[in-house]
């Protein structure tokens, strides 16, 4: 029988392009989705891991005529910045594309015509501010005024930043055009929209089936239900988006929610012939978000799909929350917070990073950026514990050995020890396939924490002194778990991982597809030879931080790009 992979297509949300990452959207959704990826990629499932730029709708827009650049340069210049950066960060998109091009305008409009097709969408007239003097409809976050709940005098369109309400742009007092300051009137114009009414029924029924999401997911997305989905149209009048094809509609575009989340799809279209066996054959799909897109995915896009019919909707919304800084946001105005672009500068590993955000990976909860815990964790968690392990088992082995190692010749005298070990890895392959990215993390230091007291407990450096052989037997069993352990962390700490398997002397590689289950084995040569050991991390000094902290708080004024 021909032996099926099961198929795993993973993604994380499309950035915006109107503004340069921080440690907060790697940790929200690009890191956890790569660590997931590299976990799938091991277990031998056919992954996918796709992403892009989000460069449609008022954010580029915005930021794009407030820097008085044409809006094309001025996205592809922000899209190789962002790509320099999870470059940097060893995000192993398969694909990272963006939703400019024709590629996915034209499966926008595809996708569209097929939910018109089949009944979905309905056409209605809708009152909007439209400014004489720039010729266009206002989006709501190109509008100001004052807020009718709290008096507040600069609340925007959307959402009055003093009382929090999101408001109906209309019943702002003394309108005034952001980008003129002229008053603005109201106009009429007509849209399109979704008929949530006639899919509200089957997205409950498909929402209520996906109890093994994260609960405060789920939870969320059924009470948005139960409270009724208010209508949303599904067009806008701006520049900046995929044509709607339909008569009547030539000056307006597809609403930037609406398109955005088809870019999954047009990424791996734009990656693989065989895109359409990830989307509508036997597949899971996992969408790694933060928590602001979260009804976005666990509504709008799958009543989208719902619509369309046919594409599979997601097998998993991952939800993240946010990362904090020291107690607060982060402000780019007020230099508060690790911003990427200067991190290459400072010449820190970047698995040493991945490390320290995987600490802080917010799952279920708003976690927080702490520098004190950011040096500490660092040093006595990944140096301290796992790179301790790691080095010396290497160095005893490589100076007091030669560097070669034997396998015991009664393995049965070490199974209590390999039994405990395979339970970990049991256990972090478990949480893994959860995504329980954090967790599973916590498991593999703990494992290496088992192989320390494993070498204390063995006291080589005793037994070297009456029995060399029974020496290199203890060494042998320290390497294995070494190897196990480089296979585990791979999905963390890639490039360190690469590095044990060359000191280990092995010739494959531990980002390899479908090495996970050779991590239950014994599986270093019977007599084997180890090469020299490197340092894995630097310990990080208080200089080094203090140093960095400054670096990294720097942010590049976006008109310097240009
Ligand atoms: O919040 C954001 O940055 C959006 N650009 C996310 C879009 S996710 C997906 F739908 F493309
Ligand atoms: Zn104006």
């Amino acid at each position: 029988m021909v032996k099926v992979t099961e198929k795993r297509l993973i993604t994380a949300a499309l950035p915006y392009v109107n503004n340069i990452p921080h440690l907060g959207h790697i940790v929200g959704s690009h890191l956890p989705g790569d660590i997931f990826a590299r976990f799938c990629r091991l277990k031998g499932y056919d992954t996918l891991y796709i992403g892009g730029t989000d460069e449609h709708g008022t954010p580029a827009l915005l930021e794009a005529k407030k820097q008085k650049i044409p809006l094309d340069k001025f996205c592809t210049t922000i899209y190789k910045e962002h790509k320099k950066i999870y470059d940097w960060f060893n995000i192993s998109y398969d694909n990272f594309s963006r939703t400019s091009k024709p590629i996915h305008h034209e499966l926008t409009q595809e996708f569209f015509q097929k939910i018109k097709d089949n009944g979905y969408i309905k056409e209605a007239k809708i009152k909007q501010f439209y400014c004489e003097q720039d010729k266009i409809f206002l989006p709501d976050r190109f509008v100001e005024g004052t807020c009718k709940s709290c008096g507040y005098e600069h609340a925007r369109g959307d959402q009055c930043e003093k009382c929090t309400k999101i408001l109906d742009t209309l019943t702002l007092i003394n309108a005034k055009c952001t980008l003129c300051s002229n008053t603005p009137e109201i106009k009429e114009s007509n849209h399109l929209f979704l008929k949530y009414d006639k899919l509200s029924s089957k997205l409950e029924t498909w929402l209520k089936k996906q109890t093994h999401w994260r609960p405060q997911v789920l939870n969320l997305a059924l009470a948005w239900v139960k409270e009724g989905i208010k209508e949303r149209g599904i067009t806008r009048d701006i520049e900046n988006g995929v044509k709607v094809p339909l008569e009547g509609f030539e000056d307006k575009v597809f609403y930037v929610w609406f398109d955005a989340p088809i870019g999954y799809i047009s990424s791996t279209k734009e990656h693989t012939k065989n895109w359409e066996s990830y989307w509508k054959e036997d597949s899971k799909i996992y969408h790694f978000i933060g928590k602001d897109n979260i009804p976005f995915h666990s509504i709008f896009w799958p009543s989208s799909l719902i619509a369309n019919g046919e594409y599979n909707l997601p097998y998993n919304v991952v939800g993240l929350q946010y990362l904090n800084y020291e107690g607060g946001k982060f402000s780019k105005t007020h230099k508060r917070g690790v911003f990427c672009e200067n991190i290459p500068k400072t010449g820190i590993n970047p698995d040493v990073l991945r490390a320290y955000l995987t600490f802080v990976i917010p799952e279920t909860d708003d976690t927080e950026f702490k520098w004190s815990e950011f040096e500490s964790r660092v040093n006595s968690d990944l140096i301290g514990n796992f790179g301790n392990f790691i080095n010396r088992t290497l160095t005893f082995a490589h100076s007091k050995l030669n560097g070669e190692i034997t396998q015991p010749k009664d393995l049965e005298e070490y199974s209590e020890f390999n039994q405990q070990v395979l339970e970990k890895i049991n256990k972090v392959e478990e949480l893994l396939e959860k995504a329980e990215l954090r967790h599973a993390f916590q498991e593999i230091l703990s494992l290496s924490d088992l192989g320390n007291k494993f070498f204390n407990d063995q006291e080589p450096w005793v037994v070297l002194k009456q029995d060399e052989n029974k020496a290199r037997e203890i060494l042998y069993i320290c390497s294995d778990l070494c190897r196990k352990l480089a296979i585990l962390s791979s999905p963390y700490i890639p490039q360190s991982s690469e590095k044990i398997f060359n000191i280990l002397n092995l010739k494959e590689n531990p980002t390899k597809q479908a090495i996970w289950e050779t991590s239950k084995e014994i599986k270093i040569p019977k007599k084997h030879k180890i090469n020299k050991p490197e340092v894995l991390f630097e310990k990080l000094t208080p200089e080094f931080v203090e140093e960095f902290k400054k670096t990294v708080a720097e942010t590049s004024d976006l008109k310097d790009l240009f």
